[in-house]
């Protein structure tokens, strides 16, 4: 087989066989395909699309292309969420405890943050001692144990995806849905779950901005789960602005501890259960999805959910105290005041200035090799709908730095304050199964 043959035939709208997929993504990971000859290629997926049987067997095989994590040493029916990465998002730290509470098994591999979004293991390293590296026994010990372990990705999941869409960044290619969905599929399935959940965000501060391309984002990886033999749901969620009041890493783990302790953080509860109640009624202990979400919510009001987050902690390692206390997890020096300059009310917070803005303080990283800072972040007093006077604390900034100025000014640039009254945005668009 040639790849120039390969090439040409996807350009000119031809279906790929499975042979001639394998061919090309096996010869890409070994180096045997030079890059110019891939991104001739993904140019011509980019235009000419695939099917959904095509993007299935990519996925397969780039999920064929290095290991994949068996996870059959725990007992039940394992699932996984996913979400396609939004600002103030700590749904994983309420739905993991939250589903496990029911008794459901969940063996969490997460990733660090980079850039305006957060990253799930930055931010449960707030908790002093808690340690997400561990061995593959230990992490299926402390599930069968404890129903949930939060762990760093270890091993050489989906090489094929790591070469490819670095290639994809550099030549105009990331932005086709085969390649997205393939891309987030083939490590979802390389991580061993049985059935995935999939949160996939849309607008200003998401990766899909629109309804349309989120739905077929999350249709093209509903498609490819269920080809491949795991029942994949997707629940289509707001990224209009941030998710829940506080952006950071402390403070965002006190945000999720605070919804298992039965507070009422409207959107985040609301999306948490949601979440939640699929994934348990995919791993089959409820049949449906009001029973699910009842029963789920009883959780959040009695303390089980949130003895499973302590739980996990313990297990891991980490200081539980800090959780029991939470003016013992870390803090910023300085509290400095975002303030209002008209009357009105919010209509937009562009969830991805917010991001940068906690970033500049030192919550996130620029690039890899940043150091995290775990006591800075940022509280949100006003969200879109939320009437506002001039003069008034739009947000705080956590701040070690007595000067805050470019955070302050990008803050300033996220909101933008109308006369109008607006309504509250709607937190969950649609559910594709
Ligand atoms: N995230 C991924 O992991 N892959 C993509 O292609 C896009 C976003």
């Amino acid at each position: 087989m040639r790849m120039v043959d390969v090439i040409t035939k996807k350009r000119d709208g031809g279906e790929l066989t499975k042979e001639e997929i394998y061919f090309f993504v096996e010869g890409y990971t070994n180096g045997e395909i030079p890059d110019y000859q891939a991104s001739a290629l993904t140019m011509a997926i980019y235009f000419q699309g695939m099917t959904q049987e095509e993007t299935a067997t990519l996925t397969q095989a780039m999920v064929d292309s290095g290991e994949t994590i068996d996870l059959s040493g725990i007992q039940g029916h394992k699932v996984d969420k996913h979400s396609t990465g939004g600002v103030g998002d700590k749904v994983t730290f309420i739905v993991g405890p939250l589903v496990a509470s029911v008794g459901v098994p969940v063996a969490k591999m997460s990733g660090r943050g980079l850039g305006h979004t957060g990253g799930t293991l930055d931010k449960l390293e707030s908790i002093d001692g808690l340690e997400i590296e561990m061995t593959k026994e230990k992490f299926i010990d402390n599930v069968n144990k404890h129903k949930l372990a939060v762990a760093g990705q270890t091993g050489n999941l989906a090489p094929a995806d790591k070469k490819l869409y670095a290639l994809r960044d550099v030549t105009g290619t990331v932005n086709s849905l085969p390649l997205i969905a393939g891309s987030i599929m083939s490590k979802k399935l390389a991580s061993g779950a049985d059935s995935i959940v999939l949160d996939v965000k849309t607008g200003s501060g998401a990766f899909m901005k629109t309804l349309e391309d989120s739905e077929n984002l999350a249709r093209e990886m509903v498609n490819i789960g269920n080809n491949l033999g795991r029942n994949t749901v997707a629940v289509i969620s707001d990224m209009n602005q941030p998710l829940g009041y506080e952006v950071g890493n402390a403070n965002e783990i006190k945000e999720a501890a605070k919804i298992l302790q039965g507070e009422n953080v409207e959107d985040l509860r609301t999306l948490s259960l949601e979440i939640a109640s699929h994934m348990t009624v995919l791993a089959e202990v409820f049949e449906t999805y009001e029973e699910a979400y009842e029963a789920l919510a009883v959780n959040l009001e009695n303390g089980k959910a949130f003895n499973c987050l302590r739980t996990l902690i313990e297990a891991q390692g980490g200081d539980v105290s800090m959780i029991d206390d939470m003016d013992k997890l870390p803090k910023a020096k300085y509290d400095i005041e975002v303030k209002a300059e008209t009357d009105g009310y919010v209509s937009a917070i562009d969830a991805e200035s917010i991001g940068i803005a906690a970033m500049y303080l030192g919550a996130g990283r620029a690039t890899k090799d940043d150091q995290i800072n775990h006591g800075v972040g940022i509280t949100l007093n006003k969200k879109i709908g939320d009437p506002v006077q001039s003069g008034e604390a739009l947000v705080v900034l956590h701040s070690d730095e007595e000067d805050a100025a470019a955070s302050i000014e990008k803050v300033k640039s996220a909101y933008e304050i109308t006369k109008e009254k607006v309504e509250k945005p709607t937190l969950i668009h649609n559910i594709i199964k």
